[in-house]
């Protein structure tokens, strides 16, 4: 059987780290993009976004590319310089790898992009599926321009397919990691009224998801990357409790939330954005962990 080669960015992070290592379980040959020195040329291609340097040649004949990388958006309170670096990250990384996907002899067969459900903004109870509109806020805007930054490899014939990512719950890291010790000591806390829906996924699926897209000739744009039970902050935070068997009675009331994260409460903890994963579903992938009780129940058995 001949092996597939297929090149990442991002792919130190939670993600990346998950899709490279079920990749090369199932035979593939994965190249890794690392914005430092190459150690190991077998593995890994040098580029940096922020120089706009890229070893295109390395990508001759790589059969497709997951786009992952990105500073994190969690990382520090958004000030102005950190909501460009969010977005220049984001958009210098993608225009340099699409342009350089488009220039080459022998392009691979798709581009698979990370976006995320904040494309969508804040919507109440609203059911968002791939043809919602974009919200307007910062992480939505900053998603318009994301997505769209990978023009020239579509341009080019390249199929390009976009997973808008919710909640990433994995104890390895991202928002369940942070949650964890506090839960664990009893200090749960519905965030605002609580009723703001959470559109979460597992990190199984999420690989799952990306190698889908990858595998799936008929799928291409958006692509929703949440499971199917998204639940309300009020929700989460008992099952939560619940699953690792402590109380969770305490509430974060808004303004207090605000004055902790600033903007990036409001955007990542108070926002609702209740989405459905309408096109995976209809290209006929299945959900490894559909709902939130059982999917943290499994994710977090020892
Ligand atoms: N986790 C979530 O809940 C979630 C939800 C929605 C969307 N997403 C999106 O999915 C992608 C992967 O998420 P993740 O959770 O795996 O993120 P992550 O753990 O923060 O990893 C992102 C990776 O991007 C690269 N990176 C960091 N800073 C960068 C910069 N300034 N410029 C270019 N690349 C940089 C790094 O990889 P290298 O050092 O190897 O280059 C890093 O490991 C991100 O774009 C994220 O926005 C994630």
């Amino acid at each position: 059987m001949e092996t597939r080669t297929i090149a990442v960015t991002g792919a130190s992070g939670l993600i990346g780290t998950a899709l490279c290592k079920s990749l090369r379980d199932d035979g593939c040959r994965v190249l890794e993009l690392v914005r430092r020195e190459v150690k190991d040329p077998e593995r890994e291609v040098y580029w940096k976004p922020s120089a706009g340097e890229i070893d295109a040649s390395r990508l001759e004949g790589v059969d497709g590319v997951v786009h992952l990388a990105g500073v994190n958006i969690a990382d520090k309170r958004w000030t102005p310089e950190f909501k460009q670096k969010i977005v220049d990250s984001r958009v210098q990384g993608t225009e340099l790898l699409a342009g350089a996907i488009a220039a080459l002899a022998d392009k691979p067969r798709v581009l698979v992009q990370a976006s995320a459900i904040g494309y969508y903004g804040d919507r109440g109870d609203a059911v968002m599926t791939e043809e919602s509109s974009a919200g307007d806020d910062f992480l939505a805007k900053t998603c318009v321009l994301w997505e769209a930054s990978s023009k020239a490899a579509w341009e080019a014939g390249v199929r390009v397919a976009q997973l808008r990512i919710g909640v990433v719950m994995s104890p390895e890291g991202g928002a369940l990691k942070e949650l964890l010790p506090k839960f664990n000591l009893g200090g749960g806390a519905t965030l605002g009224d609580g009723k703001q829906w959470m559109s979460w996924v597992a990190l199984p699926d999420v690989v799952g998801a990306l190698r889908f897209c990858l595998d799936n000739e008929g799928v291409h744009g958006a692509v929703n990357g949440a499971a199917p039970g998204a639940v309300t902050n009020r929700e989460f935070t008992k099952t939560l409790a619940g699953v690792l068997s402590r109380p969770a009675l305490l509430t974060l009331p808004k303004f207090a939330v605000r004055a902790m994260f600033g903007e990036m409460g409001d955007a990542l903890l108070l926002s609702s954005t209740r989405v459905a994963p309408t096109r995976l579903e209809e290209a006929g992938y299945r959900f490894k962990h559909p709902e939130l009780e059982p999917a943290l129940r499994a994710l977090l058995e020892k």
